[in-house]
């Protein structure tokens, strides 16, 4: 394959005939030469074209190449004259592949984030979402690099399915009935038999039960996928469609669940911080200033760890500032993850063994009849980045969770299954693939580390 920008403006400036293929950023003229700047999205650098004006304008051909234009350029590899840049490209030889008219949204301006949203289609043209898609690249070869070294098996699960991980009813339904016309039975119910898969189905929010089965079978696998909430949510942590990481062991507690997560966020955000330097001191330049500082201090820190009952008494005794005061057995929102793990424990920390009202029906239940096995890992700036657990398998325990919490039995038939025919204990969690991108590269808001955010009233492109 031919070379990219990102290597060629490590090469020497030997003189020697290359061929570079990209987009104009900018054009610029000065009495002689013209300045074109080439990007070709391999790195948020552009290479730095020079065009002796009296060779190339004879035709025009220079003057049609305008911001935006893809182009491709044959020359020299020069030393650079200017200081931006060690080398630049005597231009030889031009063709402008796409021309670009003057309306192009792009023009060399700042335009804010909210703008840019509005043209997705093009935004990856820009320093920002080049950027942060290419570390959202190597962080997705980062976590499959992390379970492939320790033997993970990748497992892909159902993305359309009839059970309700979560059980919280936050499910995108899939139907080809006519919605003008449903068919229902004689007690006037929707007739799901008429439909598609002969029952109620749905956009998966999880693969976790499916999962489950696999490490039964496998010990250790993950998932990688993307997943649906209907949670009308709109804030800069929530979307409708993102991707999630969830690894699951056989033979496993919540401890090593717990040690797994930290050691696994240890490895990507080192990974990402080692293989896409450049973009992340652009992060730390453009979007949040210490960024790498405080990414090495959290790979070099030892995650804080502390139950429910303890971040409860933590936070009561600043209730005052919150606006939704705690008590035991209230849910922990966003503003006391923030105050937890940046106030008081000053680093991610692992908080254990929540009240199993505020949690699902499948995590394992503890002595006390209380708590549940469950975690989250905290993080500055966002709070919740993984959510995970041990898991019930005693099959008598959780069938009685699942009908204690009014959800049908017959919907987890065969995930009940799996508790009878050699169950063990086993644990996993799962990873907000966004939210661990927001993280790592400083941006505040989810809807700018997926191509295109799916968010209530919103599925534009
Ligand atoms: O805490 P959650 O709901 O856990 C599960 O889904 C479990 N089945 C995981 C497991 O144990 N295998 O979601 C896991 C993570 C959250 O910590 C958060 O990072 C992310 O998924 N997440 C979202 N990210 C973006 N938009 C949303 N609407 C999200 N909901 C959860
Ligand atoms: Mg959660």
């Amino acid at each position: 394959m031919k070379e990219r920008i990102r290597q060629i403006l490590c090469s020497k400036p030997d003189g020697k005939l290359i061929e570079v293929e990209g987009w104009v950023r900018t054009k610029r003229d000065s009495k002689n030469v013209c300045f074109l700047e080439v990007n070709d999205g391999s790195c948020v650098k552009g290479l730095q074209v020079v065009a002796d004006k009296a060779c190339f304008n004879n035709d025009g051909l220079l003057s049609s190449v305008t911001t935006g234009a893809a182009v491709r350029c044959r020359g020299l590899l020069v030393e650079s004259q200017g200081q931006a840049q060690a080398v630049e490209l005597n231009l030889k030889e031009l063709e402008l592949v796409g021309p670009c008219p003057s309306d192009y949204p792009l023009q060399k301006k700042r335009h804010t984030i909210e703008f840019l949203r509005e043209i997705a289609y093009l935004r990856p043209r820009t320093n920002l979402i080049g950027a942060v898609m290419r570390v959202r690249s190597t962080l997705a070869y980062a976590v499959h690099s992390f379970f492939q070294e320790n033997g993970f098996v990748y497992v892909n699960t159902p993305l359309i399915t009839t059970s309700d991980c979560e059980g919280a009813g936050e499910t995108f339904q899939v139907t080809t009935l006519d919605l003008d016309n449903v068919p229902r039975t004689k007690e006037g119910k929707v007739d799901y038999s008429a439909d598609f898969f002969g029952k109620k189905a749905s956009l998966t929010v999880s693969g976790q039960l499916e999962g489950e089965s696999y490490a039964l079978a496998l010990k250790n696998i993950y998932t990688f996928g993307p997943t649906f909430r209907a949670e009308n949510s709109n804030t800069t942590r929530h979307l409708a469609e993102f991707w999630m990481v969830e690894p699951e062991m056989a033979f496993c507690d919540l401890e090593l669940d717990e040690e797994i997560a930290e050691s696994f966020l240890k490895y990507i955000f080192s990974y990402v911080l080692e293989h896409c330097r450049e973009d992340m001191e652009f992060f730390d330049s453009f979007v949040l200033k210490g960024n790498i500082d405080t990414l090495r201090h959290v790979i070099e820190t030892p995650f804080a760890r502390m139950t429910y009952t303890d971040a409860i008494r933590e936070l009561e005794k600043v209730n005052s500032q919150f606006e939704y005061p705690v008590h035991w057995g209230s849910d922990i929102q966003t503003e006391h993850e923030k105050y937890l793990t940046e106030v008081v424990c000053r680093r991610p920390v692992i908080v254990t063994d929540y009240p199993k009202e505020i949690k699902a029906f499948y995590m394992k239940q503890n002595e006390d009849g209380k708590t549940v096995r469950g975690m989250d890992v905290l993080v500055p700036r966002l709070g919740e980045i993984i959510g995970g657990s041990e898991r019930e398998a005693d099959y008598d325990k959780l069938l009685a969770r699942i009908n204690e919490l009014g959800l049908n039995p017959d919907d987890y038939w065969w995930y009940l299954e799996t508790r009878r025919f050699g169950s063990v204990p086993h644990a996993g969690f799962g990873l907000g693939f966004e939210r661990a991108v927001q993280y790592v590269t400083g941006v505040a808001n989810i809807r700018d580390v997926i191509p295109y955010p799916r968010y209530s009233r919103s599925a534009e492109f």
